[in-house]
């Protein structure tokens, strides 16, 4: 097993400095050289094959849901088609509008996870066309599914998902690019903007794995505190939902993520002295509002580690601690800003001697109901 962890002391975070090659590796033979635009030789659709998409339904559980909440918002805002996120284990139980004119887009890192195993099947009788992301060649989901797109992240031991998140956002990037493309809903000046930046991706992932020694302080300094907070809009409201998750199932801290326009109907009254509050600040449009919410918390005195983007002047004057990442387009900061949480997530874990790559009660792939 050692060897296995080639020198790092977790799979996890072997597997989170494996992120720039397995970014890398998604978009190979997929985003062009040139910036021109997005293949997928896997699916080979025409204009028609997009046209004839009325609505999306992706489903997905844990770590795969929330790379399906960034879905949701990139395809409807690049491609323009409504996109609905269920939980699987919901899904089914719903009597979901699902329809042949519905594509079903499933996730999951492993192909087996039982119940988008099931929603997936459920969505095929219903008549949808179906769509699976997942990064095992044969699994079960891919076999299922009438098309696949493979994340190719390489194996992810570690229970706590990191490389196969940040590929299912790259393949979510690169979808709503291409049916945003195909639609004609995206001018190629956009497409181009967007491949350009997915290239960049890589390096900036890099380098945001170079500079771990704040994060290690900050998670030896918050790592006792029973409760932490994760506020944000938009975006970064998804990948606040993410870096929640991560931080709960490793290090057992009790950790909720909200919309930060939320905390005034009823989080607040949690926000004491001292809590840890993690803000994510990376989304121009909703910037400002984002500051009030800060604000906010501040006010209750919180202790507040910002999330803005290089070259952000005035987060700092908010926040108690700012953790900068690579200024990208705005629908890819997911792919960078969750790097910094699973880093957190990771260090507060060893700090409190919790067993990393296998947390209490939990398993790699959820086979049963
Ligand atoms: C992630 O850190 C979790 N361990 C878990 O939520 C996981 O993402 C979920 O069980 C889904 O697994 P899958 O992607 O293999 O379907």
């Amino acid at each position: 097993e050692a060897a296995e962890k080639g020198g790092y002391e977790h799979f996890m975070i072997k597997e989170i400095y494996e992120q720039p090659k397995a970014v890398r590796e998604t978009m190979t033979s997929r985003v062009a050289k040139d910036d021109s635009g997005i293949t997928f030789d896997e699916l080979k659709w025409t204009k028609d094959d997009v046209a004839g998409i009325k609505k999306i339904a992706v489903v997905a559980c844990g770590t795969a849901y929330h790379a399906g909440i960034v879905g949701k918002y990139l395809i409807e805002n690049l491609a323009r088609i409504p996109v609905e996120v269920d939980v699987a284990s919901e899904f089914r139980y719903r009597s979901p509008l699902v329809d042949d004119q519905t594509l079903a887009i499933v996730i999951s890192q492993s192909g087996e996870t039982l119940d988008t195993l099931a929603a997936l099947k459920e969505a095929k009788n219903l008549g949808a066309r179906t769509l699976a992301i997942t990064n095992v060649v044969g699994s079960s989901i891919a076999r299922e599914a009438d098309q696949v797109i493979y994340t190719w992240a390489g194996p992810e031991i570690a229970v706590a998902s990191t490389k196969a998140y940040t590929t299912q956002l790259v393949v979510m990037a690169m979808l709503a690019t291409y049916m945003g493309a195909i639609k004609g809903t995206l001018a190629q000046e956009k497409v181009s903007e967007l491949c350009n930046a997915l290239r960049e991706l890589p390096n900036q992932v890099h380098e945001l794995l170079e500079d771990v020694e704040p994060i290690k302080t900050f998670a030896q300094q918050y790592g006792f505190n029973e409760d932490v907070f994760f506020i944000g809009r938009s975006l970064d409201y998804a990948v606040a939902l993410e870096g929640s998750l991560k931080l709960k199932e490793i290090s057992y801290i009790h950790a909720e993520a909200y919309a930060a326009g939320e905390l005034k109907h009823g989080t607040l009254a949690l926000i004491i002295e001292g809590v840890p509050v993690i803000a994510l600040a990376t989304q121009h449009d909703v910037y400002e509002k984002t500051l009030s919410n800060i604000k906010e918390v501040k006010a209750r005195d919180a202790v507040v580690i910002g999330i803005g983007l290089k070259g952000d002047k005035q987060i700092e004057k908010y926040v108690d601690h700012t953790i900068f990442i690579p200024a990208t387009n705005k629908f890819l900061t997911p792919i960078l800003s969750v790097i910094p949480l699973q880093l957190l997530a990771y260090y507060a874990a060893v700090t409190r001697g919790c067993d990393v790559d296998k947390p209490r009660n939990l398993a790699k792939s959820v086979t049963v109901e």
